[in-house]
């Protein structure tokens, strides 16, 4: 093992005065000089604030779940951009802090995708927010009531990327518009953002008090935005799907009870 091991492992931990001091130390213990297990028991420490740092990163996200790209099935909805979805995955996007709406028909895994990557940021070492918009609400009209909107607002733009699930599906009273639209004109210089919608983007404006600035507004912040388009089924309807059973002489029997629907309505 050579010191130049055990002094990068030192300065990754901060101990600056030890990685500074080491050689001269060693120097003087020339004897005692094997530094395998010096080594390894840094690189204990090590992994275990690496790991940590990566918890507490994924707290701080909030994400509703923990969903992940390999559990993912693209044979399901075989339209969903896989590639792009990747491309997405590779994070040049958050380091140049652009949009990505996903857009589509219910169930066929925007939040799903858009909580994936949230993650990969996250074991990146990126800071993610997420939230749907209705958290995102009730944050602001808490915030407001308590007078610590500023911090609300350091917090989120804090964060390198934001993930605002289910955009426009609430309705958006004039004061929280103004915020919500604030927040998002501060983004550019900040984070980049997953926005996902079930829908149409004609209907966007019509969730706001003032329909005609709210479209004026939109417009103008997702002109350069990357969408990715998910159309096929719903895959929490996959396990309900009702087949008619066969007897054992080959008739059709009665038909199956459905499962119970799983998951949000
Ligand atoms: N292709 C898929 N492979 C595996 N799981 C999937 C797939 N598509 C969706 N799911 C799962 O189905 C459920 C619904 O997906 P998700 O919540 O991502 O849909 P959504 O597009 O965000 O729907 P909504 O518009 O209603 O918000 C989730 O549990 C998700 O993990
Ligand atoms: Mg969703």
């Amino acid at each position: 093992m050579n010191a130049e091991t055990v002094r990068t492992q030192l300065k990754s931990l901060n101990l600056t005065t030890a990685a500074r001091e080491l050689d001269e130390v060693l120097a003087r213990n020339r004897s005692a000089a094997s530094l395998d297990w010096v080594s390894e028991l840094l690189e204990r420490e090590i992994d275990t604030r690496r790991e940590r740092a990566l918890q507490r990163r994924i707290a701080q996200a909030e994400f509703p779940e923990l969903k992940t790209l390999e559990a993912f099935n693209w044979a399901f909805n075989p339209k969903i951009d896989r590639t792009k979805i990747e491309e997405l995955a590779g994070l040049d996007f958050v380091r140049q802090r652009r949009i990505a709406l996903f857009l589509g028909h219910a169930g066929t895994g925007k939040t799903h995708l858009g909580l994936a990557i949230g993650l990969q940021a996250v074991r990146e070492g990126l800071k993610v927010y997420c939230a749907s918009l209705k958290k995102l609400i009730q944050e602001i009209k808490m915030a407001r009531a308590k007078q610590h909107l500023d911090a609300l607002f350091r917090k989120i733009l804090s964060a390198q990327l934001w993930i605002i699930d289910d955009w426009c599906v609430v309705s958006i009273e004039r004061e929280v518009a103004e915020e919500i639209f604030d927040l998002l004109d501060r983004r550019k210089l900040s984070s980049a953002m997953i926005l996902t919608s079930n829908r149409d983007v004609e209907e966007w404006g019509a969730v706001f008090a003032d329909p005609i600035l709210a479209n004026a507004a939109i417009d103008r912040m997702f002109e350069q935005a990357e969408i990715v388009v998910f159309q096929g089924k719903s895959y929490r309807l996959k396990d309900r799907i009702v087949l008619p059973s066969l007897q054992p002489d080959g008739k059709l029997g009665q038909e199956r009870e459905p499962k119970a629907r799983r998951g949000r309505a």
